[in-house]
């Protein structure tokens, strides 16, 4: 036997029987199981030496992706460079950003105009063509992997596309693909689904399921109505989609993110979110993923209030996703722009650095998405701030309308019932760049420069792995022409998902240029989290007592090693007051000594003081 056949039977043998139990506790088909485990044996051996080496190497160092110097981008391959060919000869760009981890957006198979940014899968096994081939994906992993790049790639689980060939095969009435989505030839058990399951995009696509007239049927569309959710009651659903997960990673993906996880099993009378058997099945793809390609990490899509996020972890005996994005932190950050009050942010990272180190988040200022203030309501209650008129403030603050704001952005899916909407906006348009650009306004400029680095700065201080959007490294800000793209005009969020300007990118090495302002400033506090061990993700990471309502204070410990970083969001001059007796400390940006009882930090300043304990 082969040794990578003996290291695959040594990993199945470790989580043989619970996926069996979890398996056939879902299913109850002894043959699908098995045919799911010759199949990982298939993919197994198929898996290229080099990634095997990959196996390997992670296998024995499992806390790889913990180090401080792990740094991530996301952006949409055609944005970002044409096609996945122009982004193989970007890759020197991405190393000057200092990234090693890149999220390549929704690249297979889709219907142009019915997407959803990729995310209507109609191929799991094929690139859209204007992006390449499936060849030219594993040229790009591999070269990535020569320059110590991690990929990542989205894993949209929960529906296909209409175009889809299950659904096409469904559609003409051929039941055995019927029973891989969910059909109903009557109103009666959706309507009894709708009672109990609340809206994703309530404006643009209200509802949860569709009337498909030329098939007599409705079939359930959680999403867009041409993206039909996933039966997972079905095994072939299951096997099929494992398959394709296995496929995906033997082409060099190293990071799947699993897309709208919590919605992938539905009942009747629920929610249909995070049901248990959620779990389950992302139990059984944590397990699959380990015994056949254990270099590859799951990622957690998981947009909701912490209590609901933190399981998608699992257990530490028995992990679910490798990694979940720190979705409330995002959003109570803005918050803490709009209010200049960090009191929430800081219960917010309390309640972060109180979970195990094992969990290891993704933090981020925006994404692809809208920003949901999905805040802690009941905290702000206590202090007399209700939800609805807070959220019409912080969408009224982020348009530009109200408070000292220098926001520019646009609402997204404003729900005229709930009077709910959520927001859209580049980090730089949101910190005042755009406005100050519009009106060459060169002190405002540089204020909302220095917010936009400071945010930077905070996120980088954060427990977890930071990701950046690409463009926001040299402050791209919002794009409006998508109102001009029918295809487009209706979904606000392509508002932050403009094609990557490369004139602008020239501007980096030109002196007194904003872009090369941001991307130089950027690229410093980049260099610094990279040298100094305490960003590693377990880090010790509590919050600290500034005396200044305006001021967070957050305090890395590791190894003899401390770092306070201290950080303004006011626009004012604020002094953090720091109840220490350690002495001095150093300013790890101008390289200053430092007592940090009393430290002055100009308007949205911030500093990083490091001190070492022998
Ligand atoms: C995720 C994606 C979002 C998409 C949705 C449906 O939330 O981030 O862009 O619309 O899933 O697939």
């Amino acid at each position: 036997m082969s040794r990578e056949m003996e290291s695959f039977i040594r990993r199945l043998e470790k989580h043989h029987d619970e996926l069996r139990w979890l398996y056939m506790e879902l299913y109850d088909n002894g043959s699908m199981f098995a045919e799911l485990c010759d199949r990982m044996g298939s993919f197994c051996l198929e898996r290229n030496e080099e990634l095997k080496k990959r196996d390997a190497v992670r296998e024995a160092d499992p806390n790889w992706y913990k180090q401080n110097d792990v740094l991530g981008m996301m952006f949409y391959i055609d944005n970002f460079a044409g096609n996945m060919k122009g982004v193989a000869d970007r890759l020197e760009y991405l190393e000057k950003c200092n990234v090693n981890y890149i999220h390549l957006m929704p690249f297979l198979d889709t219907v142009e105009g019915r997407s959803d940014g990729g995310y209507a899968v109609a191929d799991f096994r094929k690139v859209q063509d204007k992006l390449g081939s499936m060849e030219d994906l594993e040229n790009l992993t591999k070269a990535c992997h020569e320059k110590k790049i991690n990929v990542c790639m989205d894993f949209v689980m929960n529906h296909t596309s209409d175009a889809h060939e299950w659904a096409r095969k469904a559609r003409e009435g051929n039941g055995e693909y019927m029973s891989r989505y969910f059909f109903f030839d009557n109103p009666d058990i959706p309507s009894q689904y709708e009672r109990t399951v609340p809206q994703v995009f309530p404006t643009t696509a209200p509802g949860n399921f569709t009337w498909l007239p030329d098939a007599g049927h409705y079939v359930m569309t959680t999403f867009y109505p041409y993206q039909w959710d996933l039966n997972y009651r079905n095994p072939r659903v299951f096997n099929e989609m494992m398959y394709n997960f296995l496929y995906l990673a033997n082409r060099g993906i190293d990071i799947f993110r699993i897309d709208a996880v919590p919605y992938i099993w539905k009942e009747l009378n629920t929610s249909c979110r995070n049901l248990p058997r959620v779990h389950t099945i992302v139990r059984m793809m944590r397990m699959i993923g380990e015994v056949v390609c254990p270099s590859v990490l799951l990622l957690g899509e998981v947009v909701m209030e912490p209590e609901k996020v933190v399981p998608y972890f699992g257990t530490v005996e028995k992990p679910e996703c490798h990694m979940l994005y720190n979705v409330t932190t995002m959003a109570t950050t803005w918050h803490t722009v709009a209010t200049r009050d960090v009191r929430l942010l800081r219960e917010q990272l309390n309640a972060v650095n109180g979970l195990p180190k094992e969990y290891v988040f993704l933090n981020y200022l925006r994404c692809h998405d809208d920003i949901g203030w999905g805040l802690d309501y009941g905290s702000l209650l206590r202090e007399g701030i209700e939800e609805r008129s807070h959220k019409q403030y912080l969408n009224d603050y982020f348009q530009g309308y109200a408070g000292d704001s220098n926001s520019r952005g646009e609402l997204y899916n404003a729900d005229p019932v709930t009077g709910d909407a959520r927001f859209c906006g580049t980090t730089a348009s949101m910190c005042g760049i755009e406005k100050a650009g519009f009106e060459q306004d060169k002190e405002a400029m540089e204020k909302a420069i220095d917010l936009d680095i400071m945010l930077h700065a905070y996120m980088f201080m954060q427990s977890g792995i930071p990701v950046l959007y690409g463009g926001d490294e040299i402050g791209q800000v919002n794009d409006y022409t998508y109102k001009e793209d029918p295809l487009k005009a209706k979904d606000s969020r392509y508002l932050h998902r403009g094609a990557m300007n490369w004139e602008l990118v020239k501007n980096i090495e030109r002196h007194g240029t904003a872009e090369g302002e941001i991307f130089h400033r950027l690229a410093e506090l980049e260099r610094i989290r990279k040298r100094e061990k305490v960003f590693a993700s377990d880090a010790q990471t509590c919050t600290v007592e500034t005396y200044d309502r305006s001021v967070l204070g957050i305090c890395r410990e590791m190894e003899g090693e401390k770092l306070i970083g201290l950080f303004n969001f006011s626009e004012s001059e604020s002094t953090a007051w720091i109840n220490t007796t350690d002495g001095e400390y150093v300013d790890l940006c101008s390289g200053r000594k430092i007592w940090p009882a009393e430290v002055h930090l100009s308007g949205y300043g911030f500093c990083y003081l490091k001190k070492t304990f022998l």
